[in-house]
C-alpha cells in the first residue's frame, strides 16, 4: 500500500497525473503486485486500496471544505473521509476543483470540522473503484417492505438488511434508447381523474404540478397505495419529517407496504443526502425492471432534487443563472429522469417496466419557474393541479383541461377515447360559462352545448372527486364516465 502525502509523489511526472490514463498508470505496479500477495493469502482485491491520500482542509465556507492535497489523484464524484477536531469521522464527495485544491461537500453536518482537519481518501483499483467509492449499492429482494435512507441503512428499526446482493451503480446510464422496450399496456393507477384523462402505460413518466400545498403528497400517497404493479418504490426528497410517519401508516399502511421500497431524506438532510435520495430510489427501481418487473416510482419532490443539486453546484463555484439554479442542474435532471421507463428486452419474457411519477412544487404558483419548464419537457405527460379546484373543496384538484398524457390515446380503446374527447370538450365549454352561471347571468335556452355542459358540470365533477382512502380500477371509471355521458344522450 502506497501512502501519499504530497500533492506529486516525487517520482512522478505531473505530465503522467494530468490525464487518467496517466493517473491509473502510477498504480498498475502496485496492483500487479497486490494481485500476487491477494491470490497467496486468498483475500479478495476489491477490499485492499492501492493507495491511500492524506490531504488537509484548508477552508470551510458555507456548506463546502476545501482540500489541498489531492487534487491531482481524485476527480469529481470521489469520495473521502474528513476526521473532525473531536475525532469524528464524516463522510464527503468530491464537487469540484479551484487550481490545486478540492472542492467538497459532507454527507453529515459541518460541525467539527475546521482548517487543518485530515482529509483520507482510499484509491481502489480502477475496476472497482465506482463501488468502493460509495456509487453503488448493493440490492436484494429484502429491500422490499423496508425504509431506508440514501445510503442505504434501514431507518424502520428493523433487522440489518443483508449486505449480500448484486452492486448496482447509482450513476448507471439509461438503457440505449434504440435498443430500449416500447411502453407497456396502460396501468390503473386507481385514481379515476388520472386514470380517464390522463391515462398511464407501463413505462411512461409523469409530473405531478402544483404549488405548494394543493395536495401532491396526498396524491402520490393514493397512487403509492392503489397502483396496479409488483413493486413501488417511493422516494421522500426533501420533505417535512412530520409526513415520513403520515405517509407510512395513513396512505401507505402494512398493505402498500408489503410491495414497497421508501427511501427517505428530509428537508434537514444536507445536500448530498437529497440528491443521492432521488438515485438510490432510481437504482433500486432499475434493479426490480432488469428481473423483468412493473415497478412505480413516486419521487415527492424533484424540485427538492433539484434544490439540492442547486446548493452542491452554487458550492462548488458555479455560477447561478436561472432563478439561482446552476447550469448544471439543468444537465443533470435528465440523466435522472431519463433513467425510468422501459427496461431493454429480456429473453423470452416482456421487459421490466418503470412506471415514475414526479412531483414538481410550482413555486409561487408560477407553471413556467425553470424547473417545472424542464421536468415539463422531459416528461411523457403533465398533471396539472389547481389551488382554485382545491380551495373549492374538490380532491384531488386536478385540472384535467391543463393535464395531457402524451400516450393516452394509443393504449385505449376507439370508444374510450370518444368518451375522454367528449367529457373534455364538455368540461371546456362549463370552464368557459361557469363565471356566467355563478353569477346568476345564464340563460338556458340559447346554445344546446352550453346547455349541455351545464348539465353534465355536476356529474362530472362526481367522477372527478374521490377520497383519500377509496380505490376506482380504471374499468369502473370508464364505466362511470359512459353511463354520465349516455344519461344525457351521449355515446359513440
Ligand atoms: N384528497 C384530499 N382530500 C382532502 N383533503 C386533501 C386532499 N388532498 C389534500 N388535501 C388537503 O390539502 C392539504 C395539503 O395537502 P398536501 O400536503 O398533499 O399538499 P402538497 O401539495 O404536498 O403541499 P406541499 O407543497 O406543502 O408539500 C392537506 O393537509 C389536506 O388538508
Ligand atoms: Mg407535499
Amino acid at each position: 500500500m502506497t501512502s501519499l502525502q504530497d500533492d506529486t509523489p516525487p517520482h512522478l511526472h505531473q505530465a503522467d497525473l494530468h490525464d487518467a490514463s496517466g493517473r491509473e498508470a502510477v498504480f498498475s505496479d502496485a496492483i500487479s503486485t497486490l494481485k500476487t500477495i491477494a491470490s497467496n493469502i486468498h483475500v479478495s482485491l476489491d477490499d485492499v486500496p492501492v493507495a491511500i491520500l492524506e490531504g488537509r482542509i484548508t477552508a470551510v465556507i458555507g456548506l463546502s471544505v476545501t482540500i489541498e492535497g489531492m487534487s491531482h489523484l481524485t476527480g469529481i464524484g470521489d469520495r473521502l473521509t474528513l476526521m473532525g477536531l473531536d475525532g469524528r469521522e464524516t463522510d464527503a464527495e468530491i464537487i469540484g476543483f479551484r487550481g490545486k485544491e478540492a472542492i467538497a461537500m459532507p454527507f453529515g453536518p459541518l460541525d467539527g470540522l475546521g482548517a487543518g482537519c485530515k482529509a483520507v481518501f482510499h484509491l481502489y483499483p480502477t475496476a472497482q473503484r465506482s463501488v468502493r467509492a460509495g456509487a453503488a449499492l448493493t440490492l436484494n429482494d429484502g429491500l422490499i417492505g423496508r425504509v431506508i435512507d440514501p445510503i442505504g441503512c434501514p431507518i424502520d428499526g428493523r433487522q440489518p438488511l443483508s449486505p449480500k446482493g448484486r452492486a448496482c451503480n447509482l450513476r448507471a446510464r439509461p438503457p440505449e434508447a434504440a435498443l430500449r422496450a416500447r411502453l407497456g399496456p396502460r396501468l390503473t393507477l386507481g385514481v379515476s381523474a388520472l386514470d380517464l384523462f390522463t391515462t398511464c402505460r407501463e413505462g411512461q413518466r409523469l409530473g405531478l404540478f402544483a404549488g405548494s400545498g394543493v395536495g401532491k403528497s396526498t396524491l402520490m400517497g393514493m397512487l403509492a397505495r392503489n397502483c396496479d404493479c409488483d413493486v413501488a418504490v417511493i422516494a421522500l426528497v426533501g420533505e417535512r419529517g412530520r409526513e415520513v410517519r403520515e405517509f407510512l401508516e395513513d396512505d401507505l399502511g402494512s398493505e402498500g407496504l408489503a410491495k414497497a421500497v421508501v427511501v427517505v431524506a428530509t428537508s434537514d438532510a444536507p445536500p448530498l443526502m437529497r440528491r443521492e435520495a432521488a438515485y438510490t430510489a432510481t437504482t433500486i427501481a432499475e434493479y426490480f425492471r432488469d428481473q423483468g418487473k412493473s415497478v412505480l416510482i413516486l419521487m415527492d419532490s424533484v424540485t427538492r432534487f433539484c434544490h439540492a443539486l442547486r446548493e452542491i453546484g452554487l458550492s462548488s463555484g458555479e455560477p447561478p443563472a436561472t432563478r439561482g439554479y446552476p447550469p448544471s442542474v439543468f444537465a443533470e435532471l435528465p440523466r435522472l429522469l431519463e433513467r425510468a421507463g422501459p427496461g431493454l428486452p429480456l429473453d423470452g419474457k416482456p421487459a421490466g417496466q418503470i412506471t415514475a411519477i414526479y412531483s414538481v412544487l410550482v413555486e409561487g404558483d408560477d407553471h413556467n419557474e425553470p424547473v417545472a419548464d424542464a421536468v415539463r419537457g422531459i416528461l411523457d405527460g403533465h398533471v396539472v393541479m389547481d389551488r382554485r379546484i382545491a380551495e373549492a373543496g374538490r380532491y384531488p384538484a386536478i385540472n384535467v383541461l391543463r393535464s395531457l398524457s402524451r400516450t393516452a390515446s394509443g393504449c385505449n380503446t376507439p370508444e374510450e377515447n370518444f368518451l375522454v374527447q367528449e367529457a373534455r370538450a364538455n368540461m371546456a365549454i362549463w370552464d368557459d360559462i361557469q363565471d356566467v352561471v355563478q353569477l346568476g347571468a345564464y340563460r338556458e335556452g340559447n346554445d344546446a352545448r352550453s346547455d349541455l355542459a351545464l348539465r353534465l358540470a355536476p356529474q362530472l365533477e362526481t367522477i372527478l372527486r374521490q377520497s383519500r382512502p377509496e380505490y376506482r380500477s380504471l374499468e369502473d371509471s370508464f364505466l362511470a364516465l359512459r353511463n354520465v355521458l349516455a344519461s344525457q344522450g351521449i355515446h359513440q
